[in-house]
Formats: C-alpha cells, sequence, structure tokens
C-alpha cells in the first residue's frame, strides 16, 4: 500500500492551490454574495486542462488520473465551493459519461470542446416530482423518424444557464420504470429548450442554478447515447463517479474550516490567553483534523479503485456520506470557533458552513448514500 502522491499528483495539487488564491480568492466573498459567475476563472480553469482531467488528450483532455482529479477539486474548493461544482459537473457527468457511453461521432462533435474548456456542459436528471427517486422521471422524448421530440421540466440543473450542452435523462417508454430512460445530448443552441431564472441559493451561490424547459424541442437521433432504456444505467454510473468529485468538494470546504479554525484559535485572546489553549477548542480541533483525514481516505481510496477500474459504487457513496458529514461538522465547529465573527460575512467562514449543506444533498442524498452502502453488504 503506497501513501505517497506521486510527482505529477503533487504537481497537479500545487497548480490548483496556486490558481485558487491567485486566482479565485479575491472577489470570492463578492460572487456569493451577488451570485455572480466566475466566468473568467472557469475560462483559466480550462486553459490549465482542469475542465476535461480525466479525458485522454486524444480528445482534448489532460488524460489525469481521478486521484489527481481529487486534488484538484479539494484545492478549488478550499477556496471557492461554487467553482468546485462547475468543475466537477464537466469533469464527471459530462465529459466521463461521454467517455464511458458517446460514440467517436459524438466525442468528436461535442467531447473535444467540453474537456478543453471551450465549452461547458451540465447535467439534468431531476424533475419536480423525481428527486431521489430518479428514475420517476415525466420528460418525454417521442421518437419521430431521425428524431426525438423533447417535452417536459427539468429542476436543480448545476450549470443550467452558463452550459452550452446539457445531458438530458428521458422517458422514451411508459410503464417500464427505470427501463424506459434514454439519454440525450442536447444542444442549448436548440429550439424548444430554455431555462429558467438563477436560482437564489443558501450556498454556492455563484454557480448557477435553474430549470431548464422543453418544449417541442427537436434533437437528432445521432444526439442519444447509449440505447433507448440506458438511459438510468447511464446516470448512476456518471453518479458514482460524480460522487468522488463532490466527496473532494466536501473535503475542500471542511479543510478550509480547519486550517481557519487553527489559525484563528492561535491569534484570538480571551481571558488573558490564546483560546488555542482552551481544552474546548483543542477538542474541536482535534475532531475536525482527525475526520477530515479519514474522509481524505475514503475519498483517494475510491478515486483509486476508480483508476484501477476495479467496482467503485460503494466505495464513492462512502466517501461522499462522510465527506459530507465532515465538511457539515467542520464548518459549523468553525463558526463557532470563531464566535460573533464567524456569524459576519467579511470573516469568510460563515460561506463554508452554507456551502457544506448542499454536499449532503446534490448528487444523491446522505440516506440516499447509505441505502446505496447498505444494499452492497446485504444484497450481493
Ligand atoms: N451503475 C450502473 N447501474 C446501476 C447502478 C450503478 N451505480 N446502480 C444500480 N444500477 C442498475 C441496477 O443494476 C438496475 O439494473 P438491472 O435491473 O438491469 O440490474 C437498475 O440500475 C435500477 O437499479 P435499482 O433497482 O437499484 O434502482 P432504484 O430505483 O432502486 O434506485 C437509487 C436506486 C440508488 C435510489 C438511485 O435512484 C439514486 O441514486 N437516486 C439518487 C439520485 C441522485 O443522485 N440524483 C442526483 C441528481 S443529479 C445532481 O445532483 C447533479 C447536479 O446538478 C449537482
Amino acid at each position: 500500500m503506497d501513501f505517497d502522491l506521486t510527482e505529477e499528483q503533487l504537481l497537479v495539487q500545487q497548480t490548483a492551490r496556486e490558481f485558487a488564491e491567485k486566482v479565485l480568492a479575491p472577489g470570492v466573498i463578492e460572487r456569493d454574495d451577488k451570485m455572480i459567475y466566475p466566468t473568467e476563472q472557469i475560462k483559466e480553469l480550462g486553459e490549465l486542462g482542469f475542465m476535461g482531467m480525466m479525458v485522454p488528450e486524444k480528445w482534448g483532455g489532460a488524460g489525469l488520473d481521478a486521484v489527481s482529479y481529487c486534488l484538484a477539486i479539494e484545492e478549488i474548493s478550499k477556496v471557492e465551493a461554487a467553482t468546485g461544482v462547475v468543475m466537477s459537473i464537466n469533469n464527471s457527468l459530462v465529459c466521463q459519461l461521454m467517455m464511458d457511453w458517446a460514440t467517436d461521432d459524438q466525442k468528436k462533435r461535442y467531447l473535444r470542446k467540453l474537456a478543453s474548456g471551450e465549452w461547458l456542459g451540465a447535467f439534468s436528471l431531476s424533475e419536480p416530482q423525481a428527486g431521489s427517486d430518479a428514475s420517476n422521471l415525466l420528460t418525454f422524448a417521442e421518437r419521430k423518424n431521425d428524431h426525438y421530440v423533447i417535452n417536459g421540466t427539468k429542476n436543480w440543473v448545476s450549470n443550467g444557464i452558463h452550459s452550452n450542452i446539457v445531458i438530458v435523462f428521458a422517458m422514451t417508454e411508459k410503464g417500464v420504470g427505470y427501463k424506459g430512460v434514454s439519454t440525450f445530448i442536447v444542444e442549448k443552441r436548440r429550439k424548444g429548450i430554455s431555462t429558467g431564472k438563477k436560482e437564489n441559493k443558501l450556498g454556492i451561490r455563484a454557480s448557477d442554478t435553474c430549470e431548464i424547459y422543453f418544449d417541442n424541442c427537436e434533437i437528432p437521433v445521432e444526439n442519444r447515447l447509449g440505447r433507448e432504456g440506458d438511459g438510468f444505467k447511464i446516470a448512476l454510473k456518471a453518479l458514482d463517479g460524480g460522487r468522488i468529485g463532490i466527496a473532494s468538494q466536501a473535503l475542500g470546504i471542511a479543510q478550509a474550516a480547519l486550517e481557519a479554525s487553527v489559525r484563528y484559535a492561535k491569534e484570538r485572546k480571551q481571558f488573558g490567553k490564546s483560546i488555542s489553549q482552551f481544552g474546548a477548542i483543542r477538542e474541536k480541533i482535534a475532531t475536525m483534523a482527525t475526520e477530515i483525514s479519514a474522509a481524505r481516505l475514503l475519498t483517494y481510496h475510491a478515486a483509486y479503485r476508480k483508476d484501477k477500474k476495479q467496482p467503485y459504487s460503494k466505495e464513492s457513496a462512502m466517501a461522499k456520506y462522510f465527506a459530507s458529514k465532515t465538511a457539515m461538522s467542520a464548518s459549523t465547529e468553525c463558526v463557532q470557533i470563531f464566535g460573533g465573527y464567524g456569524y459576519m460575512q467579511e470573516y469568510g467562514v460563515e460561506r463554508l458552513m452554507r456551502d457544506a449543506k448542499i454536499t449532503q444533498i446534490y448528487e444523491g442524498t446522505s440516506e440516499i448514500q447509505k441505502l446505496v452502502i447498505a444494499r452492497s453488504l446485504l444484497e450481493e
């Protein structure tokens, strides 16, 4: 067992860290406050090869492994979790999904642009009545000769507004449950697709989330990914990888909380001494550091298994469940250590607490992660 990162992985980590500190840190509070999407920053991430990290160079990506991907998402999210999710969705739920399912023609038309950061992708599975029960879709794609006509409403689509293409899951057959779900690449410039307002969220406010409406949106048959009926498996396989990205995002938030807590605890004096000398504060910091290390090991382990082409569904669920729980507890304790200052926007730690919450919800709630873990132990 080797716990050391390779030279290449260390370089990715350092590059992401420097980028986050120099390019993302300035303006992060303002972007969160005013819900300003980090357009220029995402463009620069594309130039660094961070938007298609696991895609081979042949298809416009950086040809890196999943562990490198974790390192980069963690560093970016440590400074701005909203940028972390934009990056994670494009990498996992769009580029990796295409690597797994797209034909060479589809890769030529879309993957190169997405992996190089020229284009941005979104992943649209959820609907108002289909959250955790993800195959309960009403959006329907009706085949008419050489094209499909899509009608329906999607919600909570991250990257929905700024994306050029959307991976859309829709029913192609009624009454057969998840076996009726199919997957399509829909270009945003097509007629019949429109987006709702940018949602006003608790956290990751700089990222965009919206509803998407399909009103007789025609797309060619060549834009279907996989076969009719493969859609639900395509979604769940992509989410297995996506959950590693969200675990890494949660790690970044938790690590930021730990570093801020250590820094502040050493500076702040009460009762004539540094608060870092009080047992209550030490206990919080020790718990945070231990849980973060455990979450990091779970996350890298899931990524390692993905790289080795071993099954990793249970491991990514464990990583996401535990890392998101850790992000929530570490950020809450961080605000507690900062006391009244922590509750103020300008200290930058209340944002960590707000950002952490979504990591327990999207790409499968913590309850769904536990369902996946328990099933793998009890039903196989
Ligand atoms: N990979 C591939 N196939 C899988 C799979 C996986 N990880 N897990 C299950 N499957 C297959 C099963 O084998 C089964 O196929 P067969 O019958 O041929 O064997 C089929 O999929 C259906 O599986 P289940 O019966 O287990 O399906 P289910 O209805 O019980 O649902 C679930 C399982 C785990 C609850 C699933 O619905 C789930 O993960 N729900 C959460 C949805 C989710 O994560 N949504 C996130 C929205 S996207 C988002 O958040 C993006 C964003 O913008 C940030």
